[in-house]
């Protein structure tokens, strides 16, 4: 059996956190870190290797492009993150600019891995790559809304006493401030959830601002959305079929197109297989137009 392979470009916190989080939980074969700062990146794959007589037998260390030739999965977490008082949009320029050359770099090397991307704002940066990569969109797939719904299941399982893992509900459209709630299909084993408008409303916005908070915490976010990269990760390398909000080409979905957003699609070893049409009420298609409105306006912003 051939090796599997994941390389992760940027070896901040994000994916720093990721490398160690697919090391613990033994996913990989070989795991490779490359960051413009290159001394980061050896640093932490020293720090892991050091682990590594507690841990499966992975192979993991600081390498080069030329790493990517036969990855499996190719995640990218570079670039600049927002500060306190930023927005994730505040980041389009500069790191469409990084991404534009991390792309160029990855292309001379491999052209049959998928390209998995959580830099910010990650919908805009998931549909520039797929152009740029000229790949097939089921390779191109953005973390989108993986890790908001996470929050708002958890936040759900919190109020109602009940684990998140219960808890079937989704948050769509952008990673970021236009994303939405579904909390027409949102139900526990089918049943309504027992929640009043406030609550609700609650919810959505500590879910939504759930970034801001942790930020003025601490500066960053990365243990939830490197649980969230491994669990993309995982479907694809195990073939699942699993249904995951990842950001995707929306082509006439509830007549959205040419737009990355977080919805819920099928993923498995070919990536992104096929995107599930949520039935959505009319006040959920209208938000979730709004959001693809916000995003395409940013996109024909973009000059390199
Ligand atoms: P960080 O500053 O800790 O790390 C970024 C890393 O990118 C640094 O190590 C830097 O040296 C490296 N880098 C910069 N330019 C590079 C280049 N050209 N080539 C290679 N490496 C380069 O930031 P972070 O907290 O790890 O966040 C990384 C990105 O992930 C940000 O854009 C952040 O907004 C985003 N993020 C996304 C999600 C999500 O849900 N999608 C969640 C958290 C963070
Ligand atoms: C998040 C990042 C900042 O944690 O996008 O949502």
């Amino acid at each position: 059996m051939s090796k599997t392979r994941i390389v992760i470009i940027g070896a901040g916190a994000v994916g720093s956190t990721t490398a160690y989080t697919l090391l613990l939980r033994n996913r990989v074969d070989e795991l490779v870190l490359i960051d413009s700062n290159q001394h980061k990146a050896a640093g932490d794959a020293l720090d892991m290797n050091h682990g590594m007589p507690f841990l499966g037998g992975a192979k993991l260390w600081a390498g080069t492009y030329e790493d990517c030739r036969d990855a499996d999965i190719i995640i990218i977490t570079a670039g600049a993150a927002q500060k306190e008082g930023e927005t994730r949009t505040d980041l389009l320029k500069r790191n469409v600019s990084i991404l534009d050359s991390i792309i160029t770099e990855v292309l001379k090397h491999n052209s049959t891995g998928i390209l998995l991307i959580a830099s910010n704002p990650v919908d805009i940066m998931s549909y520039f790559s797929l152009k740029k990569s000229g790949w097939p969109v089921n390779r191109v797939i953005g973390s989108g809304t993986l890790l908001d719904s996470a929050r708002f299941r958890y936040l759900i399982g919190s109020e109602l006493n009940i684990d998140p893992r219960s808890v079937h509900a989704h948050i769509i459209g952008e990673h970021g401030d236009s994303e939405l709630p579904v909390w027409s299909l949102a139900n526990v084993a089918g049943t309504e959830l027992a929640l009043s408008e406030e609550i609700k409303a609650d919810i959505y916005a500590n879910t939504r601002d759930a970034a801001y908070q942790i930020i003025n915490a601490k500066g960053a976010t990365y243990y939830a959305i490197a649980l969230a990269l491994d669990r993309i990760c995982t479907a694809i390398l195990h073939d699942e079929g699993a249904v995951l909000n990842v950001s995707t080409l929306l082509e006439n979905y509830h007549g959205i197109s040419d737009v990355y957003l977080g919805v819920p699609c099928i993923v498995d070893r070919q990536g992104v297989r096929e995107v599930l049409q949520l039935k959505l009420s009319a006040d959920e298609q209208e938000l979730l137009q709004r959001s693809a409105d916000k995003l395409k306006g940013l996109i024909g912003s973009i000059t390199l």
